[in-house]
C-alpha cells in the first residue's frame, strides 16, 4: 500500500481508503453490523489506514461501527475522516432527502453548515468515533443557504482548538473551492469519480492540482455496477438506492457489462479481479490521492484494499481508455 500526504498538511492517507456509507445501514438495503466491523478490521489488517466515514451513514451508526472496528488499535495507526452538514435531527436548513431512519420511519435530511451546526456535529462525531481528534473533518454538501465564508470560520475554529487536523470538501464546485481556500488552508476535495463518472476530469481535478488540494474520489466502483457482478435484471433489496439510480437502468447495465467482459483477461493478466482493476485504474489517474471504496463485508474490504498491488502496462491503461471511450450510457 502507498501512502500520500493530504495537501500540506501532515496527515498521511493510505491510496485505497475504507468507505463507510454501505455499513451505517442507509441506502444500501440491510447489512450486517459484525459484517461491517470485520470488514473494517480486514481492511486495517492489510494496509489501509483511511476510513471514510459521516454522521447521517446510518445517522450516527456508521460512525459507532467504525470506532468499534478500531477500537484496539493504536489511535495514529488510523486516520478518521468524518464529514458534517447533513442533518436529520434539524428542521433548519434545505432538504436534501426526504427518507427513512433505520427504523422505517419517516425524516428529513437537511443540508446545514452553520456554525452553530458545525459546534454541535463536532462533539457528537467524536463522541460516536470514541476519540478527541478527526484527521480531516469534511464538509459534506454545498450549504445553499450558509455562506461558504462562514462555514470556514468554523471549520478554523475547529483547527485551532486541536479537534481537527485538516479541513476538506465534497461535492464542492471550483468556485465554491476558491471561496473556502480564500479562508483556510483547505487540504481535500471528494468528488464522485469512476471509470464511467468522469465528469470531475473537466476543472474540479485540475484545479484541485493546481492547488495542491488532495482529491479522494468517492464511488469508485460506481456502487458495485463495475464488479460486473450485477446482471441487468437484478432486484435491489428494499431500501437500496441502486434500484433508481439511472446507472442501474437495464440498458446501461448491459453496455458496462460489456466493456467488464473485456476487461476481464487485462485483470486476469495480473491475477486480478475487475473491481481491482477499476479502483487501480482510478488510483491511478491524474490528481488522485486516496480511492475511496465502499466494502460490506470482509471478503469485498481484502478485494478492495489488495487493488493497489499491480501496475497496468501503458497498452493496457490504453485499451482499457479505448473501451471506456466507447461506452455509451444513457443518463
Ligand atoms: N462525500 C460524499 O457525498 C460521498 C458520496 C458517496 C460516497 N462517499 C464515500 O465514498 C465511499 C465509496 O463510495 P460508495 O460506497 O458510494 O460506492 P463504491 O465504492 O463504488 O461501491 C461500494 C459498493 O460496491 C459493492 N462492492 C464493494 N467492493 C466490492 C467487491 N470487491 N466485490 C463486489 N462488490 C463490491 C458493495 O455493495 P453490494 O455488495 O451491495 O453490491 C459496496 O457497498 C463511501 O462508502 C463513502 O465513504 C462519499
Amino acid at each position: 500500500m502507498e501512502y500520500r500526504k493530504l495537501g500540506n498538511s501532515d496527515v498521511k492517507v493510505s491510496a485505497v481508503a475504507f468507505g463507510a456509507w454501505a455499513i451505517g445501514g442507509w441506502m444500501w438495503g440491510p447489512q450486517d453490523d459484525r459484517q461491517a466491523v470485520l470488514a473494517i478490521r480486514k481492511a486495517v489488517d492489510l494496509g489501509v489506514t483511511t476510513i471514510d466515514t459521516a454522521p447521517v451513514y446510518g445517522f450516527g451508526h456508521s460512525e459507532e461501527l467504525v470506532a468499534e472496528a478500531v477500537r484496539d488499535l493504536p489511535r495514529d495507526r488510523v486516520q478518521l475522516l468524518t464529514k458534517f452538514g447533513m442533518r436529520w435531527d434539524t428542521d433548519k436548513g434545505s432538504v436534501r432527502w426526504e427518507t427513512a431512519d433505520l427504523a422505517g420511519r419517516p425524516i428529513k435530511v437537511v443540508r446545514n453548515a452553520t456554525p452553530q451546526g458545525i459546534e454541535k456535529e463536532i462533539n457528537d462525531s467524536l463522541r460516536r468515533l470514541a476519540t478527541d481528534y478527526v484527521d480531516l473533518y469534511q464538509q459534506h454538501w454545498p450549504d445553499p443557504d450558509t455562506p461558504v465564508e462562514e462555514t470556514m470560520r468554523a471549520i478554523e475554529k475547529l483547527l485551532k482548538a486541536g479537534k481537527i487536523r485538516a479541513a476538506g470538501v465534497c461535492n464542492y464546485d471550483v468556485p465554491g473551492l476558491a471561496v473556502a481556500l480564500k479562508i483556510i488552508p483547505l487540504v481535500s476535495c471528494q468528488p464522485p469519480y469512476s471509470m464511467v463518472n468522469r465528469a470531475a476530469e473537466k476543472d474540479i481535478i485540475p484545479f484541485c492540482i493546481e492547488k495542491n488540494i488532495a482529491v479522494l474520489p468517492y464511488s469508485p466502483l460506481q456502487r458495485g455496477l463495475l464488479t460486473g457482478k450485477i446482471g441487468p435484471g437484478r432486484k435491489f433489496a428494499p431500501g437500496d438506492h441502486r434500484s433508481t439510480n439511472a446507472f442501474f437502468r437495464p440498458a446501461n447495465v448491459e453496455a458496462v457489462n460489456r466493456m467488464v467482459e473485456e476487461f476481464r483477461p487485462i485483470a486476469a493478466a495480473h491475477g486480478a479481479t475487475v473491481a481491482q482493476l477499476a479502483i487501480n485504474w482510478t488510483a491511478r489517474q491524474k490528481g488522485i490521492t486516496s480511492v475511496l471504496a465502499g466494502a460490506r463485508n470482509p471478503e469485498q474490504a481484502q478485494e478492495n484494499a489488495h487493488s493497489p498491488d499491480f501496475i497496468l502496462s501503458d497498452g493496457e491503461i490504453n485499451r482499457i481508455n479505448q473501451l471506456l471511450e466507447g461506452l455509451k450510457l444513457d443518463l
